[in-house]
C-alpha cells in the first residue's frame, strides 16, 4: 500500500460544540466488547431504539454488518481484527465529532485494540460497555450456530474457543447480560449517560 503525501487537515468550520449543543446532549461512543452470543447487537439495538424514541441523535455500528461493507476485506486473523477495530474506532470518532452518540457491538476481543480506541477520544467520550456473559451460557444460547461449528474444527480461530477474548479491566460500564434482562440493561446503561449529563 503506498501512503498518501501531500495532505493537509482541514478544521471543520462547525464545531464539535456547536453540534452538541444544536443536538441538546452529548455526544460519545458506547464502545460494547464481549463474546459472540453475549448480547452485544441485542442490547446495542435496544440502546439505539430507546435513544430514538427520545428524539436524541444516535447510530449504530454492528460487527456483522461492517464486514459485509467498510471491512468485506477482512477476516479473523489477529492482524485483521486489529484492523477492523481501527478502522471502526476512526469511524466512531467521525460520528462522535458530529454531535452524535454511537453505539459499536464488536467483539473486539484485544485490549490493547480498545485502548488504542480509547486514545483517539477526548476524556469522558470513549464508554467502555463490557457485556459480560460466561462462555458456557453464549455456547449454550449459539444463536448462529458457530460454537457447535467452531467445536467441530468448521471454524478455524473462533473467539472464546482457539482464539483469546481478553475482558476489560476496567470497563465504564459491565452489563451482566446472563443475570439481567434486555430492559435491564437498557436501563443502566441511560442511567449511566443521565448521571454523566450526557443526555
Ligand atoms: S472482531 O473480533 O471484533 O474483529 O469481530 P467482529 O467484527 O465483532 O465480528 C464478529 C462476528 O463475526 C462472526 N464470526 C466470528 N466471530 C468470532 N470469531 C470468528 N472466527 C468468527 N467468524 C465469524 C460472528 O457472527 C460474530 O458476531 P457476534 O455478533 O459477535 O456473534
Amino acid at each position: 500500500m503506498t501512503k498518501a503525501t501531500n495532505i493537509t487537515w482541514h478544521d471543520a468550520t462547525i464545531s464539535k460544540e456547536e453540534r452538541r449543543a444544536q443536538n441538546g446532549h452529548g455526544s460519545v461512543v458506547l464502545w460494547f466488547t464481549g463474546l459472540s452470543g453475549s448480547g452485544k447487537s441485542t442490547i446495542a439495538n435496544a440502546v439505539s431504539h430507546e435513544l430514538f424514541r427520545q428524539g436524541i441523535n444516535e447510530y449504530v455500528l454492528d460487527g456483522d454488518n461492517v464486514r459485509h461493507g467498510l471491512n468485506k476485506d477482512l477476516g479473523f486473523s489477529e492482524s485483521d481484527r486489529n484492523e477492523n477495530i481501527r478502522r471502526i474506532g476512526e469511524v466512531a470518532k467521525l460520528f462522535v465529532d458530529s454531535g452524535k452518540i454511537v453505539t459499536t457491538a464488536f467483539i473486539s476481543p484485544f485490549r490493547s485494540d480498545r485502548d488504542g480506541v480509547r486514545a483517539l477520544f477526548e476524556e469522558g467520550e470513549f464508554v467502555e460497555v463490557f457485556i459480560d456473559c460466561p462462555l458456557e451460557e453464549c455456547e449454550r444460547r449459539d444463536p448462529k450456530q458457530l460454537y457447535v461449528k467452531a467445536r467441530r474444527g468448521e471454524i478455524k480461530d473462533f473467539t472464546g474457543i482457539d482464539s483469546p477474548y481478553e475482558a476489560p479491566d476496567y470497563p465504564e460500564i459491565t452489563v451482566r447480560s446472563d443475570q439481567f434482562s434486555v430492559e435491564e440493561a437498557v436501563e443502566q446503561i441511560l442511567s449511566y449517560l443521565r448521571e454523566k449529563n450526557i443526555l
